[in-house]
Order: structure tokens, then sequence, then C-alpha cells
């Protein structure tokens, strides 16, 4: 099967904008815009609306939805009293903020690549909580964290161009950094987006339709074998609705601020991310796409 013809029409139309005008929709925009449509802890990833194994418990709202992601993610890092938690691919804090106010952690060191999340997590002036403008895979210290926490940076970590074995060597140098970064028997809380029902091959030929053309995604057993020897998966959860829900909660809410972005922004951005929103849906409910939530512990 070739990318078009599994390519719905909507995300055809997505095809127009560049990836350098992608890249730019994604990393400069400001913090208010985002504010306008995110729940209040600003949190841009998939939020928890559910536990898959539980039969009716779903969360009524997207901002309790978002509170029920950190909690989770917070209970499986089990950051013991007055310890240090990592956070990799922070965006505006809100795991950071939790664990220092909330957790009783003493030290939460969140890693971003945008000045804007930087500039907003060094304005909350949370006791204990610090962000570095760095990319996790260049960061290099002495300090050594009890616990780990990554949400919806993982997806950017992997290349197009890469075949499967670059792929797997790409994420197990993620892991053998953390493994170095990390205490022995520190727990790692991962949450990503994953490829589902497409071959490796269709996978590839997705990405250009994706609205990060510039990065590939995991499929699960690679973050597995990619976590292998250094971390040991105790959990895993797989669930598309839980993004699908997300998407359609942003995309209404986006629509509500319809006439203030076309105002402040104008129609292009206000546009793309109606778009991009819009087909990032499709995507998980027609299952090429599911988020999937690990724990593991540091061996
Ligand atoms: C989709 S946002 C998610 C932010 C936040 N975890 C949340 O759930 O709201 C992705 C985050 O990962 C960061 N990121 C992506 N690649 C990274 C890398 N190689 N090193 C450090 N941070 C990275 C981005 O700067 C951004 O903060």
């Amino acid at each position: 099967m070739t990318a078009k013809q599994f390519m719905p029409a909507e995300i055809e139309d997505a095809q127009a904008m560049s990836a350098s005008e992608a890249i730019e929709y994604h990393y400069d925009n400001d913090t208010r815009f985002f504010s306008l449509w995110l729940d209040p802890t600003l949190s841009y990833s998939s939020a928890r609306w559910r536990d898959p194994l539980a039969i009716e418990n779903a969360e009524p709202d997207l901002t309790a939805a978002q509170l029920n992601k950190l909690t989770f993610h917070l209970d499986a890092a089990r950051i013991p009293k007055g310890g240090s938690l990592l956070d990799i691919g922070c965006g505006w804090g809100a795991i950071l903020k939790a664990a220092v106010t909330e957790r009783g952690a003493a030290r939460a060191l969140g890693l971003t690549l945008s000045r804007d999340q930087l500039d907003h997590i060094t304005a909350g002036g949370w006791p204990g909580a610090e962000a570095k403008l760095q990319d996790v895979y260049e960061f290099d210290t002495d300090e050594r964290f009890d616990a780990a926490i990554s949400i919806g940076a993982f997806e950017h970590f992997a290349r197009p161009e890469m075949d499967r074995p670059e792929k797997l060597q790409r994420y197990r140098a993620f892991f053998d950094k953390l493994h170095t970064l990390t205490t022995p028997g520190a727990r790692f809380s991962l949450q990503t987006i994953v490829w589902d029902a497409l071959t490796f091959d269709e996978a590839k030929k997705w990405i250009p339709q994706t609205v990060f053309p510039q990065s590939d995604i995991p499929f699960i057993e690679e973050v597995i074998e990619g976590a292998n020897g250094a971390f040991r998966v105790i959990y895993l959860e797989n669930d598309p609705t839980q993004y699908a829900d997300t998407l359609d909660a942003w995309v209404k809410t986006l629509k509500t601020h319809k006439a203030t972005i076309l105002a402040e922004w104008g129609e292009e951005k206000y546009t793309f991310f109606e778009r991009y929103l819009r087909n990032s849906k499709l995507a998980f409910q027609r299952r090429k796409n599911s988020l999937a939530r690990f724990v593991m512990v540091r061996r």
C-alpha cells in the first residue's frame, strides 16, 4: 500500500505546508498563543482520560484528564522525598512544578529546546525547579537523578532517513545516556506517540504527511529494544483513544478563539493549527498512530 492510498483527504491538504514552515510554526510560537487552547498546565501532549484496564472511569474534561496524566507519571516515577527528578522535554514545566511543590522533590531539572518554555519556567520561580536549553543527547553532568520522566519528546529523536538499525542505535544511545544520568533502581516514566497499524516501510512513507516531517516516531518494539539492558520495562499501556480525545478537545477550544487568533496571528497560522489538530486526530482514530506509556526501572 502506498502512502497516498491510506492518506485521508485533509492530510493531502496539509502537505502544502513545507517542512521548514512546520518547524517554524511549532518552535517559534509564543506561550500566549498556546495558552489560549491548551489546559491551564500548558500540557502539550496527550491527556490521560481513562485507565485502559478500567471499564468506566473517564475523566470529565481536558483539565481533569491532563491532571490525571501528570498524576500518572509522578506516581510512576516514585521520586523519593528530598530526591531529584529529570524531565526530558519539559515543555512549560507542569511536571517540574508539581514535583517540587506537591511531591517533595528537592530538585527538578527540565531539558527543553524551546526558549519560550525556558523563560516561562524561569519566571515561575518554583523553588528547586530549573530548566536548561539543552538537547538530551548533548547533556553532560556529574549529577545523578533519582527519577526521570519524558512526555512527548521521544517522537523527535529519530530522523526520517534512518533505517531500522540506525533508529535502534539512536534509541539505545538515549537509554544509555539516561542510564548514566540516573541512580540504580530509578524509575523512568515515558510517554510517546508510536506507529501502530503500519509496517516499517509504510510508516516511512507516512512521515511527510505528519506535522513533524523532520522526525520519525518509534514503534513500541523499538522502544523496548532500545531500552533493553539499560532499563527493565515493568508497565505498558497502548491506547490511541487517549490522544484522539485530547486532539478533539484542543480543536474545539482553538475554534472558540478563532476571532482572537485571526486578529493577532493571522489566518495562515490559524488554518495550519486547525488542520494539524484535525488530521492528527484522524491518524489516531484510524490507528496509524497510538499513544504509549511505559514505566521502566533503571538496571
Ligand atoms: C510536545 S512537547 C511536550 C512538552 C511537555 N513534556 C508536555 O507534555 O507538555 C516536546 C518537548 O520536548 C522537547 N524536546 C524535543 N527534543 C528534545 C531533545 N532532543 N532534548 C531535549 N528536549 C527535547 C521540546 O523542546 C519540548 O519541550
